[in-house]
């Protein structure tokens, strides 16, 4: 197949790309940089630029007959996007707005998108299933629905199919130790973690301890890269197999939560292999984490024929401890 990658120069992006590159597919990436790093976009062809940009879209469709796009270019700060309403509805809903219509006019009709559980809310249950109201709390989690709403409609009126894959918490990297983490500024607890474990930062903050959960902290539902990458991977011959059409959506977790001193213990145990431990300080809530959040990830299984091969929570961390080494020989 021939696939545009847009974001593939980012974290789940360039993981992705590496995984279709390994099976033979020809990858164009497209990436403004904004968040992306070229270090990371070692396969396919990596064309900068923005989707905002349709002078480009058009020449890259007029140029590559694609069989697919898989589109993770977008802003995913909660916090930021409460502040910033506006970067969210512009990048995340008009510029995939724009992605989609010069994907009409040239007729590529399959198309797999980044959603997210924010898209979800305060959980009325877990694990969330697919039936689980979607009342998100944020403008983040608000423009991901709306590309969801949009990608109905495009299926309707230009039979443009799609799978929405809704993340719960993407963490770990590249088995091979070539591909990682690397946000910045970085938010997410498990690299936040191992950067205390190796020195890159003083210590790790537990926000909150007075959850209802058994030991106070927030439970997420960790998924492997590879394992989500999997996933893009069926979608995306389901389509053009034509054995799925229409506007398809499915959630993306393990099934299973842990809770951020699990993870924090599970971490210790990994990097005290190498004689390295680490600070944990109490701080508040963070405002607008639910306490728990587990996806009920059934239907992808049974439509997908999708199975993670790496939900052992000590393999995830060895691999982005693995990465969170090589990267600070990076730096
Ligand atoms: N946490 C800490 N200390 C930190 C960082 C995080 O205790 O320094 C806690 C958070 O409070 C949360 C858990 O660790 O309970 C996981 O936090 P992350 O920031 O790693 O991930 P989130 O669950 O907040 O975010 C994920 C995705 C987002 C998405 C969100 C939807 O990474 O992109 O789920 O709810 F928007």
């Amino acid at each position: 197949m021939q696939v545009l990658v847009v974001g593939g120069a980012g974290y789940i992006g360039s993981h992705m790309v590496k995984q279709l590159s390994r099976a033979g597919h020809s990858v164009v990436v497209l990436d403004n940089l904004s968040t992306g790093f070229c270090e990371l976009a070692c396969y396919g062809e990596l064309v900068v630029g923005d989707s905002a940009d349709t002078a480009l879209l058009e020449s890259l469709f007029s140029k590559h007959k694609f069989d697919g796009v898989m589109h993770f270019a977008a802003a995913s700060l909660v916090g930021e996007s409460m502040q910033h309403p506006g970067k969210y509805y512009r990048n995340n809903v008009v510029n995939t707005l724009n992605l989609l219509e010069v994907m009409v006019r040239h007729e590529v009709n399959h198309f797999i998108f980044s959603s997210t559980a924010a898209t979800f809310g305060e959980p009325v249950y877990v694990p969330i299933d697919e039936a689980h109201p979607q009342q998100p709390i944020n403008p983040y989690g608000a423009s991901k629905l709306m590309i969801e709403r949009m990608l109905q409609d495009f299926y309707s009126a230009h039979g443009l199919s799609s799978v929405s894959l809704r993340y719960f918490n993407a963490c770990g990297a590249d088995p091979e130790g070539e591909l990682g983490e690397c946000h910045e500024p970085e938010t997410h607890l498990i690299p936040l973690i191992l950067q205390a474990a190796s020195g890159r930062r003083e210590s790790i903050t537990v926000f909150g301890r007075d959850y209802a959960t058994e030991d106070g902290t927030c439970i997420r539902d960790y998924i492997h890269i590879e394992d989500l990458c999997s996933a893009h991977a069926l979608a995306l011959e389901a389509l053009v197999q034509g054995k799925k059409q229409g506007a398809l959506a499915y959630n993306l977790g393990n099934g299973h939560g842990y809770s951020v001193q699990q993870m924090i213990d599970a971490v210790q145990r990994v990097v005290s292999e190498d004689g390295c431990s680490l600070i944990v300080e109490e701080g508040a809530r963070r405002p607008g984490d639910p306490a728990t959040l587990v996806a009920d990830a059934t239907l992808v299984k049974q439509e997908l024929g999708w199975q993670p091969q790496y939900a052992m929570l000590d393999i995830i961390i060895r691999h982005a401890w693995a990465w969170e080494k090589r990267r600070n020989a990076w730096l």
